[in-house]
């Protein structure tokens, strides 16, 4: 794998388990081994984001690498500049890997055709397309507490048409061959056929919520609605958020996941954030390990054009 861009178009099955498995050798093995010393990655975030840059910042540097965190809104993409010439003009200075979050669907792709094989480019979240690291964590985080994922009914509710993470985590769990999957949401926000992979839509989520072993809730993507589509909030939770009620009535032993940043009593309750059930800070930390396993897989298919 020299460029992550997505689940589905850069990863077979066994790649996913050796990654996950390398993610977990890094977070439970103690001595990490300095993979990508005398190497620069380069953070470009066109998008806000708290965890995913973060997270890679911290993964680059624990494998010896430098990091440059371009300041978006202070480059000179303000003055024009097209994503490939920024992406060229620091190859130039030697960068070795990119991390590319971006609004446009396909930009990792258009990035990825930019740098050639001489740097390798890793998708964290394009538009509403694909977020691959996010799906990766989340398969990562429910391993750790199932062994048998072809036993599992996985439940996803919120805003799944616009939501870069539900499309990451339905391919990445297809590919472990999880028991069920289950999309849940307004009919608005639910896609019709293509992203759903074989995922059973409902509207009801009390429905969809019996006898589920992993819920993953998603927050309403604002930013990629119109004014007119946002539902609005007091019917939303009623409707779709996970309550103190809800949780009351989950099985025993079901885990809660959101990738965060969560829109607190809207579609997840703060009571529900602070259970046990709920393990988002599991999420949070397992990221950076995975995105260590990432760069390293990038790193280390490095060749010359
Ligand atoms: N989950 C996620 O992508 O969070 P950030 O937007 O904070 O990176």
């Amino acid at each position: 794998m020299r460029h992550l861009i997505s689940i589905e178009d850069s990863l077979q099955p066994m790649e996913v388990m050796a990654l996950l498995d390398h993610a977990r050798q890094l977070r439970d093995g103690g001595v990490i081994e300095p993979l990508l010393a005398d190497s620069t990655i380069a953070l470009l975030f066109f998008e806000p984001s708290t965890r995913t840059q973060v997270s890679f910042d911290l993964a680059a540097r624990r494998l010896g690498a430098t990091t440059v965190n371009l300041s978006i809104a202070h480059s000179s993409t303000s003055k024009g500049e097209t994503l490939t010439d920024t992406l060229q003009t620091l190859q130039s200075m030697d960068v070795d890997g990119f991390v590319l979050r971006h609004g446009e669907v396909g930009a990792p792709l258009v990035a990825a055709r930019a740098v050639g094989q001489r740097s390798f480019i890793v998708n964290a979240g394009d538009g509403s397309h694909a977020h691959p690291t996010q799906g990766l964590l989340d398969a990562m985080t429910i391993q750790d507490h199932f062994d048998d994922l072809g036993a599992l009914r996985v439940v996803i509710c919120g805003d799944i048409i616009h939501s870069r993470v539900a499309r990451s985590d339905i391919a990445v769990l297809n590919q472990l061959c999880v028991g069920q999957l289950h999309i849940c949401g307004p009919q608005a926000l639910l896609p019709e056929t293509d992203m759903a992979l074989g995922a059973t839509r409902h509207d009801d989520f009390d429905e969809a919520l019996e006898d589920a072993d992993v819920v993953i809730m998603l927050r309403m993507q604002k930013e990629r609605m119109d004014a007119a589509s946002i539902p609005e909030t007091s019917g939303y939770r009623e409707k779709f958020g996970l309550t103190e009620r809800r949780l009351e009535r989950l099985k025993p032993g079901c885990i809660i996941l959101h990738p965060g940043p969560a829109n607190r009593e809207v579609e997840i309750d703060s009571a529900v954030m602070a259970s046990a059930a709920c393990k988002m800070r599991e999420q949070v930390r397992n990221g950076v390990f995975l995105r260590m396993a990432v760069l390293a897989a990038c790193g280390a298919s490095g060749a010359s054009d």
